[in-house]
C-alpha cells in the first residue's frame, strides 16, 4: 500500500473552509487532519467543535482528529459527534491512557496516541496492541510551519520494530514539518501516514503536491 496522506486543515484559509475542504475532496488525500489546540496543553488555540462539524459537513474524506488538549476524555464524545473517524490523544495528557483508548474505541472511532518529540516510543510497549495509530510528533506541537526534528527517523524505526514484534496493526503517522525531502526517508523508515500542513497549503498546486507525496 502506498503512503497515506493527511493534509492538516490548520494551514488552510479559514475564511474559505468549504472551498479548502472541497479541494481536499478532489485530491488523493486519505484523511483530513484536524488539529485541536486548547491554549493549555499547547501554547496556541486553533479551533473547536463547530469548525470541526463544518469541515465534516463538506468532507468526503475521514477526519483524523488530533487532540492537543488537557484531559481529552471530556471531549471524546463531542468530537465523535462532530465527525471524527480517528481520534488521537497525547500520551502526555492522559493519566489513564488505557481507559481513554478504550473509550475512543467504544465510541466507534479508531484510537490513536500522539507522542511529543521528547517522549520515548518504548512507553507504548504495554498498549501498542490496542492502538490503531501512533502519531509521532516531528515538531513540538502547537504551531504549523515548524522545522522537522531529524531524531524522528530513529523513533520511526524503533516504533516499527515494536509494532512488528507485538503483532499490533497500528499505523505510524508523522506530524510536523513533513516535506518532499524528508517524506521518502520517513516512508523508508516505516511511516504509513504523513501529515502535511504548510507544505501542501503553501504550494501553488496543493492537489499536485498531495499527488507527489502519494507517489513516493
Ligand atoms: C502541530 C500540528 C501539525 C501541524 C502540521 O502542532 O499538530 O499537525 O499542523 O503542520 P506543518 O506540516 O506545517 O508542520
Ligand atoms: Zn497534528
Amino acid at each position: 500500500m502506498s503512503v497515506q496522506i493527511a493534509p492538516s486543515i490548520l494551514a488552510a484559509d479559514f475564511a474559505n473552509i468549504q472551498r479548502e475542504v472541497e479541494m481536499l475532496n478532489a485530491s488523493q488525500a486519505d484523511y483530513i487532519h484536524v488539529d485541536i489546540m486548547d491554549g493549555m496543553f499547547v501554547p496556541n488555540i486553533s479551533f473547536g467543535l463547530p469548525v470541526t462539524e463544518a469541515i465534516h459537513r463538506h468532507a468526503t474524506k475521514p477526519l483524523d482528529v488530533h487532540l492537543m488538549i488537557v484531559d481529552p476524555d471530556r471531549y471524546l464524545e463531542a468530537f465523535t459527534n462532530a465527525g471524527a473517524a480517528v481520534i488521537s490523544v497525547h500520551l502526555e495528557a492522559c493519566t489513564h491512557l488505557h481507559r481513554t483508548v478504550q473509550a475512543i474505541k467504544a465510541l466507534g472511532c479508531k484510537a490513536g496516541v500522539a507522542l511529543n518529540p521528547h517522549t520515548s516510543v518504548s512507553l507504548l510497549e504495554d498498549i501498542i496492541e490496542d492502538l490503531d495509530l501512533v502519531c509521532l510528533m516531528s515538531v513540538n506541537p502547537g504551531f504549523g510551519g515548524q522545522k522537522f526534528i531529524p531524531r524522528t527517523f530513529d523513533k520511526v524505526r524503533k516504533l516499527k520494530s515494536l509494532i512488528d514484534n507485538s503483532g499490533s496493526k497500528s499505523l505510524i503517522e508523522i506530524d510536523g514539518g513533513v516535506n518532499q525531502q524528508n517524506a521518502p526517508l520517513l516512508v523508508e523508515a516505516g511511516a504509513d501516514v504523513l501529515v502535511a500542513g504548510n507544505f501542501v497549503f503553501s504550494s501553488s498546486n496543493p492537489i499536485g503536491t498531495i499527488q507527489d507525496l502519494k507517489l513516493l
